[in-house]
């Protein structure tokens, strides 16, 4: 007897058994969900996307969204039942995903180039126009490999059942789709010439059609890290004419072109001064250097920092706890589009942490004061394990950070410049990654540094691949833990410090 459905909501994996005929509304209502409307089919506000299963169109769907929104799967909630698994995109659930629009010098060029980069949760891209940089369309979307494993590492292991096929299919397509949407969203009529892609290693090899298997395996080093060139028909990509797609160097390990390109985007490699460069994620990437030397590693941060295996944490997505802040000894959190809180993402938890350590109800050793766990907002809590799970987050780029700058007869504290890049780079509270001891500079020499690996694609449209193969050459990758003080570091750096400094 059939008795339900399997429902999985996007972003995030959730899950749950849910009853056959049941109202996708009603179900959707108890997590969170806003129905503007009322459920009557007029507004459009609970729009899902079908990931996987069937929703069939209906009269209303066709009057209020767009043939290419019905093709991409989208329809909205409110007219729907449960008829069989199902998984879904929620629209008010989205992550705002990192765009660029800062300037920079360039050499006009004819046609027109796309940037992309392309994440394992989210892929930004942009249409320039080469003869002016002009940013002509914007595509951003969740990455479709999602349904196939949320991490690095579940992507890893998909990658190895089947060879890679079936990501590189679903990444390829996407990508296509992405380029064809960004020329219909600009009415272009001028041809792409040229496209830019960055990413981490494991992204290049899975998009280059390449075993991820040297990845998963010491020395976890990259197989084919050099500069991959495709034709549009090689990818099945609807560009007519001759355009020249490329997906950018690794610098080695777990450090990919998204990070090379940070580097050209931040100018580390001209500075005189000690610059660095973080990218805080499941896996850190950290780059100390000039334009004598740079150095690069990836550190395995765990995945505290993207608000995964904390108790309640979420990604920053909608209904997420992003900031805390006491104020006279009470705490104050701000919710990503307001309403309810639903959980916890990165940026919250380091607040919530740095805002416990000023409250006394944590030590700086990481015991929690409090029991059972220290109330944020409505029924979100953090629990005592979420708070060894920051410390071994930011002990792992602390000690990345320590270990890189000595190599170079420096410490953090000589670093003149770091740059956060990437989306929670952009939304982290710099008091408090200091309050919590992961980064020790003042302020003044902290910076938010925006999307650097789709700023650092874009100036790639405009220049020649072969100064950036050089620039990768030059980047020396560093294996911390093969490094004899990485662990003894690793360990120094997970307490907490007794004071804000
Ligand atoms: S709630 Fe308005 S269309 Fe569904």
């Amino acid at each position: 007897m059939n008795t339900g459905h399997k429902l999985k909501l996007q972003p995030g994996g959730r899950q749950q058994e849910v009853p056959a005929g049941a109202p996708l509304q009603d179900v959707l209502f108890t997590h969170g969900v806003e129905f503007p409307c009322g459920g009557r089919g007029r507004c459009k506000g609970c729009r899902v996307k079908m990931l996987s299963g069937d929703l069939p169109v209906g009269p209303e769907e066709i009057n209020l969204l767009t043939a290419a929104e019905l093709t991409d799967g989208w329809r909205l909630a409110c007219r729907h039942q449960m008829a069989g698994d199902l998984e879904i995109e929620l629209a008010q659930w989205e992550m705002p995903v990192l765009g660029d629009q800062s300037a920079f010098n360039f050499i006009p060029r004819a046609g027109l180039g796309v940037a992309i980069d392309l994440g394992t949760t989210t892929i930004a891209a942009q249409l320039v126009d080469l003869k002016n940089g002009n940013v002509l369309a914007v595509s951003t979307a969740l990455n479709a490999q999602a349904r196939l494993g949320a991490d690095i590492m579940s992507r890893i292991d998909c990658a190895l059942r089947d060879g890679g096929t079936e990501l590189c299919r679903l990444v390829r397509a996407q990508l296509g789709q992405m380029v064809k949407q960004l020329l219909e969203q600009a009415g272009a009529t001028e041809p792409v010439v040229r496209v830019v892609i960055v990413g981490n290693s494991v992204m290049h090899h899975i998009f280059c059609g390449l075993s991820v298997a040297p990845l998963a395996t010491h020395p976890f080093e990259p197989e084919h890290p050099g500069r991959l060139q495709f034709t549009a028909a090689q990818l099945g990509w609807p560009l007519p004419g001759p355009v020249s797609i490329e997906f950018l160097p690794c610098l080695g390990g777990f450090v990919g072109s998204d990070v090379l390109a940070g580097i050209v985007a931040t100018g580390l490699q001209e500075s005189r001064d000690l610059v660095a460069l973080l990218d805080l994620g499941t896996n850190g990437e950290v780059v100390v250097g000039n334009r004598d030397r740079i150095l690069c590693a990836s550190t395995a941060a765990g995945p505290a920092f993207e608000g995964a295996r904390i108790a309640m944490g979420m990604r920053a997505a909608t209904g997420a706890i992003c900031a805390v802040e006491a104020r006279a000894g009470v705490l104050d959190c701000r919710v990503i589009g307001g309403g309810e809180p639903r959980g916890l993402c990165g940026s919250g938890l380091v607040d919530a942490v740095a805002a416990g350590l000023d409250l006394k109800m944590i030590e700086p050793g990481g015991r929690m004061m409090v029991s059972p766990a220290m109330s944020l907002a409505g029924s979100i809590a953090l629990m005592p394990a979420d708070v060894r799970e920051l410390q071994l987050a930011k002990g792992a780029i602390a000690a990345g950070l320590c270990i890189l700058t000595a190599r170079l007869g420096a410490s953090p504290e000589d670093v003149q410049m770091l740059h956060l890049a990437g989306a929670f780079g952009n939304y982290i509270s710099r008091a408090s990654a200091r309050r919590i001891g992961l980064l020790r500079l003042p302020l003044s020499r902290i910076v938010p540094a925006g999307n650097t690996a789709l700023h650092g694609a874009k100036r790639a449209l405009f220049e020649d691949p072969a100064a950036w193969d050089a620039l990768a050459q030059r980047v020396e990758h560093v294996t911390l833990n093969e490094d004899p003080r990485f662990h003894d570091v690793y360990v120094e750096e997970m307490p907490f410090p007794a004071h804000a400094f």
